[in-house]
């Protein structure tokens, strides 16, 4: 029994944020932007529609694409470094807001890895007999964004991203998952209130510890090896070359970081998804919304090898291999 998408969809809000914009907004400038991460805009959710409002369009379009209703869904699964709030789960707002029956309905915090994450709790799900698993990843950084920090403002962005997984007794779908984390790189990227170590208070909020901090520089480098690692290792357990892979969809963090991992893989940046141009850093969203427009555009066909890879916040990093 094999795990395959039947559906992807994605939705981005309206509203765009320039890199002109943010050089009226903090000392920084389209070009520095554009040639250290690559990216030239972003969109910024409106402050009253929260993180499921995002997923659900999403999940209405990967329904409309697998061609099933949200009654043949049997679990919901919601990766997000943003939830709508702690609890209920953004999940349970999605399954409720889409009128599903009552399924198995969970988040998953893994940062930007946290749809592949996601992708592969569900394909076990899959192997144990579920049918038509609803996967989303969905975002509103910009609210955890702190638009005095040129370091982190430029980078982050709002978005979801959304798959069908069905079963098949084809041999197609999900090939081989890697995955691996190390929580000691932990303060290197985090959101340091909020939770239960600080909770919310005047002082938390005055010292601007409800917004997103990362020391880039020192992630960059991680990442590099991370995402290599993760293409490295779903290929090996496929049994497969760079050179098999027809598409390769990676996070969208830094276009540097893709650009080093297409080229230590050997696979031309023609042949790897890249959205962070238009939506800058969309953490769980990225992977998703990607896999969709390399669809839309026919860049992946039937019997296709796609790999899927990403790193985020934990540090979390892994793969994902499918045949098309
Ligand atoms: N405009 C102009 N200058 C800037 C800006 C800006 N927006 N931001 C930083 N600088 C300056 C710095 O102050 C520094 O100046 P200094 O040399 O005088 O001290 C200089 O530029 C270089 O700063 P670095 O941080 O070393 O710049 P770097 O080339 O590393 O690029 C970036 C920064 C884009 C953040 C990069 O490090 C990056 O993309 N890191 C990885 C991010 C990532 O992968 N995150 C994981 C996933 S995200 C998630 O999970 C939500």
């Amino acid at each position: 029994m094999n795990a395959y998408i039947a559906g992807v969809g994605h939705h981005v809000p309206d509203k765009v944020l320039t890199n002109t914009d943010l050089e009226k907004m903090v000392d920084t400038s389209d070009e520095w932007i554009r040639t250290r991460s690559g990216i030239i805009e972003r969109r910024v959710s409106e402050p009253d529609i929260p993180t499921s409002d995002l997923a659900i369009l999403a999940a209405q379009r990967a329904l409309k694409s697998a061609k099933i209703s949200p009654k043949d869904l049997q679990m919901i699964i919601v990766a997000t470094a943003t939830p709508d709030m702690f609890f209920p789960s953004t999940a349970c707002l999605v399954q409720a807001k889409l009128g599903a029956r009552k399924i198995m309905s969970f988040d998953i915090g893994a940062g930007c890895s946290g749809w592949l994450y996601a992708l592969s709790v569900a394909e076990g799900f899959i192997k144990k007999g579920y049918d038509n698993i609803l996967v989303i990843g969905a975002e509103e950084l910009t609210k955890i964004t702190d638009y005095t920090d040129r370091s982190t403002c430029i980078l982050l962005g709002d978005a979801a991203g959304a798959a069908i997984l069905k079963r098949t007794d084809e041999d197609r779908g999900i090939l081989s998952t890697y995955f691996a984390a190390d929580g000691s790189y932990g303060d290197l990227l985090y959101m340091p209130a909020g939770g239960t170590r600080m909770p919310p208070s005047h002082e938390s909020i005055d010292n601007k510890m409800h917004y997103l901090k990362m020391q880039g520089n020192e992630v960059f480098k991680v990442a590099v090896r991370a995402m290599y690692e993760s293409a490295h290792e779903v290929l090996k357990k496929a049994h497969l070359k760079p050179g098999d892979v027809a598409f390769l969809i990676p996070h969208q963090a830094n276009i540097r970081i893709i650009e080093a991992t297409a080229k230590r893989l050997h696979i031309p940046m023609d042949r790897v998804g890249i959205n962070l141009d238009r939506y800058g850093n969309t953490s769980a969203a990225s992977i998703p919304i990607s896999l969709d427009e390399a669809v839309q555009s026919g860049k992946i066909k039937k019997g296709d090898i796609i790999c899927l890879v990403a790193f985020g916040a934990g540090f979390t990093w892994g793969g994902v291999l499918l045949r098309w």
